[in-house]
């Protein structure tokens, strides 16, 4: 079949810049920071970066409400259930200087940070590769995403969300990516400014694979730490785990729990985003509880949407 012989010649393409780690060379590659030199003094221009993939749970509508509830001092900052990184590229824009950790225990996720931030040039090669044609992606969603070079993979997950309905990231019980084509006139598969723009706001920062509590532990007195874990379902019906890799139960829901006070006797700031529900009220009642609005999916039909009530929670 032509379309898989195609989907099979990319895999098999040469990459110039097979690098599978962050080497001094790849990282080099990166651009330099953009600069005003007009007083004499080298100035850091806030970043453009913006999230370069669209993530269930995203955070950007809830920013502007978010805003005034960011610590205003703190040394790190961690954020454990990065996805695709709204809060993230939003505090990057605001504090110039930001000391940062980001993490998630989906690996094709963490594997797309780092490429962008240590191969941004072959990222941007190897996205031109591909189309928005719907045999074309069912031939690449099909690929066995291990039988790929790391840029290659990187590729496939922006390609696949760029241009699979609703740009969801979803996955079956197997790990594998199940979300159908989107049938978009023109998406945008290679921003290749935004991501210079990430990888360049990515540089100082430490991109880690692991679960939520690897990472948060790790975080000091005067750390901020901010938590999106996958949501508690609102309604008794709603199943607690997905049966995709992303499954986060009532047991992690208690567990996180359990974290966000130990940071907190720790001396760190955290604040945590969740759904407005008696369970979640009840496992930080000790805390402070703010609500936001949010407009969300509130049937299981998408279509469906509507303003309800979110938590945020935070112990300062
Ligand atoms: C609600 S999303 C985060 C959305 C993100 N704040 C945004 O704006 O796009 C939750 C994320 O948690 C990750 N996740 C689920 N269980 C996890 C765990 N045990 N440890 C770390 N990350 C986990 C998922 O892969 C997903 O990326």
């Amino acid at each position: 079949m032509a379309v898989l012989s195609k989907a099979h010649a990319l895999k098999q393409a040469p990459i110039t810049s097979q690098l599978r780690s962050a080497s001094p060379e790849a990282r080099s590659q990166r651009s330099e920071p953009t600069s005003n030199r007009a007083s004499g003094k080298l100035i850091c221009v806030a970043t453009k970066a913006s999230p370069f993939l669209k993530w269930a749970g995203g955070k950007s509508q809830l920013l502007s409400q978010y805003s005034e509830y960011f610590p205003k001092t703190f040394n790190h900052y961690f954020e454990p259930f990065i996805g695709g990184g709204a809060v993230f590229f939003h505090m990057l824009g605001k504090y110039g200087d930001l000391n940062a950790t980001i993490s998630d225990r989906n690996y094709d996720l963490i594997n797309c940070y780092e490429i962008i931030r240590n191969q941004p040039t072959e990222l941007i090669e190897a996205l031109k590769n591909h189309k928005n044609d719907a045999d074309y992606f069912y031939a690449i969603r099909a690929i066995d995403p291990l039988t790929l070079t790391k840029v290659e993979r990187a590729a496939r997950i922006i390609f696949l969300n760029k241009t699979c309905f609703n740009g969801l990231y979803r996955v079956n019980r197997k790990g594998q990516f199940n979300v159908p084509f989107g049938r978009y006139n023109n998406p945008r598969i290679c921003d290749e400014t935004n991501i210079k723009a990430v990888s360049e706001a990515l540089s100082q920062v430490r991109i880690i694979h692991s679960s939520y509590d690897t990472s948060a532990n790790l975080a000091k007195r005067g750390d901020f730490v901010y938590f999106d874990p996958p949501y508690q379902p609102l309604t008794a019906t709603a199943s607690f785990t997905s049966y995709t890799e992303n499954s986060f139960g009532l047991a992690d829901q208690q567990l996180l729990s359990a974290l966000f006070a130990k940071l907190s006797a720790k001396g760190c700031k955290v604040m945590l985003s969740n759904s407005d529900n008696d369970m979640v009220r009840e496992l930080y009642k000790e805390f402070r509880i703010e609500t936001v609005k949010a407009t969300r999916a509130i049937n299981c039909k998408a279509e469906k949407r509507g303003q309800i009530s979110e938590l945020l929670i935070m112990n300062y």
